[in-house]
């Protein structure tokens, strides 16, 4: 149904950290449902989305949550798998989600993803809350199901209860590092100015009531300002993913993060060369509580309000990119939201030099990253682009007069083969990670041996 006037649309909280930390089973708990086991290897292969709705959330919480205190309609929760990039994750200049759950393996404790998702919500200015997963990992810890975690603290030995303490204080004091000043999630009085630490086991369930507590209070509290804007309005999204699918063509997976989408509504979307300006023919969205990215059936939709996840059919979108714009039209002169688009893109662009490197990645949001790392370590970029590594990228960046320029720093894409042998002929050096600053690293560790 359309959304009325002064609807609060849904807070999106992103889920991120390092590989294996437990943020898709941290949703498969909370959804009920079983995503993890319906992914290749487990990994989760594409970035998703899940609606919860706040009958469910207070299910799920019991005591800690009472929906009568709340007037958001749920949480959209994104699912970041570890090998990419959150930073796509953008909507009009800044972050996507409203808030963020950094889950970090309390005993595997702070990892390169971690840093860099930490990162990112400084950047960003994101609220965010740390999830300190795996408690039931501590040695003779003493399991039972989903219930508060002082419950479940009260029943482990003395031992077990400081051997968790200990692990805690250590990731507090990472976060201290990292410049956030943070505390066990009970003791924080004011989450905007202190980060909460909620000890929990995605697989036990054991602290998820109160990780939805802390989450639904930081909505609550910091933006209920913000939510209740125009949610009945032209929509305004962000491609997730550029995605095939099965008698539809190409097709975009996107969060609707303002107004709404209509199944009859023309819209602009940033492409590689230039804006697309094209019709919706479908609107797809996966069942409630379900994996927008497992999910092989999808219902069709006439209508779909903010903050929402849906995939989008319509004609034209193969040159869509991941991390752009998404506007509809609906009343307004389709040249103005060509602009606005185009306004967009132009400030996510990527300021290049005459001279230095070729940067490839795979979505807006994680080149923006990358050239931001770049440029506070003083490196030149020639050329930097969304996609796959192919072999007039080599030829680019052979044309760098200073031998060290001739490189290609390449995140989260593919080095077609042809362009790995032509690379391979022109000396040109190519550098792939998952974590722009392993890869920046990589990178200088490379200049400084040409350098010696
Ligand atoms: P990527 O998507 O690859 O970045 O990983 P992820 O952070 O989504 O981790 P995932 O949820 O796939 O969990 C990784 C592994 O840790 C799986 O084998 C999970 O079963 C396990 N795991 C996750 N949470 C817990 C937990 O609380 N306790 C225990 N014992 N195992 C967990
Ligand atoms: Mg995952």
């Amino acid at each position: 149904a359309e959304p009325t006037a002064g609807q609060l649309r849904t807070p999106i909280v992103a889920v991120l950290g390092h590989v294996d930390h437990g943020k898709t089973t941290l949703l498969d708990t909370i959804r009920g449902s079983a995503v993890t086991e319906g992914e290749a290897g487990a990994i989760t292969q594409h970035i998703g989305s899940t609606a919860v709705p706040l009958d469910v959330i207070s299910d799920i919480a019991g005591k800690l949550v009472d929906p009568d205190d709340f007037d958001l309609p749920g949480l959209l929760f994104i699912d970041t798998p570890g090998h990419h990039s959150f930073s796509t994750l953008r909507s009009r200049g800044g972050a996507l989600a409203d808030i963020a759950i950094v889950v970090v393996d309390v005993t595997d404790g702070f990892q390169p993803q971690t840093i860099e998702a930490l990162d990112i919500l400084r950047r960003t200015q994101t609220p965010f809350v740390v999830a300190a997963n795996k408690v039931d990992t501590l040695p003779g810890w003493n399991p039972d199901g989903t219930e508060p975690i002082q419950t479940a603290i009260d029943r482990q030995s003395d031992r077990v209860e400081s051997d968790l303490n200990e692990r805690l204080y250590e990731i507090i004091g990472e976060l201290s590092d990292e410049g956030f000043s943070a505390d066990m999630y009970w003791r924080v009085q004011n989450f905007q100015n202190n980060i909460g630490v909620v000890p929990l086991s995605a697989m036990t369930g054991e602290g998820v009531p109160d990780l939805l507590t802390v989450l639904m209070g930081l909505s609550q509290r910091f933006l209920k300002a913000e939510m209740s804007i125009d949610v009945g309005g032209p929509g305004a999204g962000t491609v997730l993913e550029v995605t095939e699918e099965r008698g539809f063509g190409t097709t975009l997976d996107a969060i609707v993060y303002d107004g709404t989408v209509r199944e009859d509504d023309r819209i602009v979307v940033g492409g590689v060369n230039e804006p697309i300006v094209t019709e919706v023919r479908a609107l797809l969205k996966p069942k409630p509580l379900s994996e927008i990215r497992t999910e092989k059936e999808f219902d069709t939709v006439e209508t779909v309000a903010a903050a929402d996840g849906v995939k989008i059919a319509a004609p034209d979108l193969d040159d869509a990119m991941a991390g752009a714009p998404i506007r509809v039209v609906r009343d307004r002169d389709v040249e103005d939201v060509i602009e606005e688009v185009q306004a967009e893109l132009a400030e996510i662009e990527v300021g290049t030099d005459e001279e230095g490197v070729t940067v490839k990645a795979d979505t807006l949001g994680s080149l923006e990253a990358i050239s931001g790392t770049l440029e506070d370590e003083e490196i030149p970029i020639m050329h930097a682009e969304v996609g796959d590594v192919a072999p007039r990228d080599v030829r680019m960046a052979a044309t760098a007069d200073d031998s060290t320029h001739q490189a290609i720093l390449a995140f989260g894409v593919d080095v077609l083969d042809d362009a790995r042998r032509l690379a391979e002929q022109e000396d040109v050096d190519i550098f792939e990670d998952d974590v722009i600053y392993q890869l920046v690293e990589d990178y200088d560790e490379h200049v400084t041996a040409i350098e010696e």
